[in-house]
Order: structure tokens, then sequence, then C-alpha cells
């Protein structure tokens, strides 16, 4: 009876989602983070364990807890990300949620900085990995790969080039300008870009996209075991 209860759609399958900001270091003190509270990510690992899918949830230091039941890996940095998620795999699926800082500084300091009478610091910067496209191309790439995309204009066209440019099955695009409140929002309002199409989701709360988008991995993975 047990077993019964607990038979989901996603039984036996691992699922691997990253969520959250990252914190790129400056000094032993100071970072760079992005405005990321982990909701959509939390919701979505939350919504996968609910349909039978053990999680693997690879998170940055997000402003919201962690759902429980779910195998939690705590980064800060991009390249510790990057790390986290490959060595997770490998997995039935990977949705990739997190705002990943997109570069990290060069010149770090292992000290504190200090003031220098009115001399002011440098920073100087390079790209991150992009744990999305290397995973996308990886040797053990999952047979489903979701990226999310988070744009200020024309955010269909955009989300069309990047799945295309990361090698990706799916995006979910988002508009995160500021006047839209969702980062950082309890709602969201996304396009569902799959291989052929593109879906006009109305907005709604991230816990409830959630819940869709988990039911649409179910359904992907039943028709490619
Ligand atoms: N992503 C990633 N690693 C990075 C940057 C982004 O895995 N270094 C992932 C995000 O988690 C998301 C997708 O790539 O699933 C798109 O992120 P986004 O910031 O929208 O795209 P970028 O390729 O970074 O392009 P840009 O920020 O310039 O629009
Ligand atoms: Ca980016």
């Amino acid at each position: 009876i047990d077993q019964a209860l607990s038979a989901g759609p996603l039984n036996g399958k691992h699922i691997i989602v990253t969520s959250g900001p990252t914190h790129e270091p400056i000094d032993p003190v100071r970072y760079i983070a992005n405005r990321s509270s982990g909701a959509q990510g939390g919701a979505l690992a939350a919504a996968l364990r609910d349909l039978g899918a053990q999680v693997s949830f690879v998170t940055g230091p997000a402003s919201v807890p962690p759902p429980a039941g779910v195998k939690v890996i705590a980064i800060q940095d991009a390249r510790e990300m990057l790390t986290a998620v490959t060595s997770a795999l490998p997995a039935d699926a990977a949705v990739f949620a997190a705002a990943v800082a997109d570069w990290r500084v060069k010149n770090t300091s292992d000290q504190k900085m200090k003031k220098q009478n009115g001399a002011l610091p440098t920073l100087e910067f390079e790209e991150n990995p992009d744990i999305l496209a290397t995973i996308s191309r990886h040797a053990k790439r999952p047979p489903l790969v979701v990226g999310f995309a988070a744009e200020t204009e024309t955010v269909v066209e955009h989300a069309q080039a990047k799945r295309l440019r990361k090698g990706c099955d799916w995006i979910v695009a988002n508009d995160v300008s500021p006047e839209t409140g969702i980062m950082g929002g309890s709602e969201n309002a996304v396009h569902l870009i799959t291989e052929g199409a593109v879906e006009d989701w109305p907005r709604m709360p991230k816990d409830e996209v959630a819940r869709h988008l988990a039911q649409r991995i179910a359904e992907a993975l039943e028709a490619k075991p």
C-alpha cells in the first residue's frame, strides 16, 4: 500500500535542479550577487519531488529555504555549481533555474581590501563557465535538459536564440524587467519554448508554474524513457 501511495509518474527518475543566485567573491568579506531569491527553483524541486522524482538540488545562497525531501548541494559560486552538477550526473533530466553570475572577479584579494586614502579599487572580470551549455553537450547529457531565460526585452526571440545556442531541449523564458516584479516576487509569467512551439502561460504563482512544468517533464520522460 505504501508503494502504491508513493508511486508517482517520476518514481525512479533522478532530476538535477539548479537554483538561486551565485555569489562571486571579491575578497573574503565581499561578493557580487544578483536578485534571484531561489523561489522558482525551490518550487520546481518540490513539484518534481511530489511526482516521485529523486531530486539533486544544487543551490546558491538563496533567500528562501530549500524544500524538504530533496538532496541539497549548497554551493557559493558558478564554478562550484558546475562541479556539483557534473558530479550529480547521470540524471534523467536537468533543469537550470539558477541565476548564475555571468562574470567572476579576476583579481580577487586573499585579504579584506582596505581603503587607500581615496584611491579607488578596480575590479577586473572574467566569464564564468556556462553550466547549462556545458551539460547540454556533455557525454552524460541527460535525455531532457531545460534552461531558463531571464530577459528584459524581446523575451521570446532572445529565448529562442538562447535555446539553440545552449543546445538544451526547452527554455522557460521570463521577463525580469523590474516593473514585472517577477525577480524576487511570488508570481511568474513564462513562455515555454520547445523544439517547434512557443506556449505563453498566464501569470500565476511560482509554485503553480512549477507544478505545470513538473507535469510536462513527467510527460516528456514517459515519452522518452
Ligand atoms: N546559465 C548557466 N551558467 C551560466 C549562465 C547561465 O547554467 N554561466 C543558465 C541559467 O541557469 C539559465 C540559462 O543558462 O538556465 C540562461 O541564463 P541567462 O542568464 O538568461 O542567459 P545567458 O546565456 O547568461 O545570457 P545573458 O545573461 O547574456 O542574456
Ligand atoms: Ca546570464
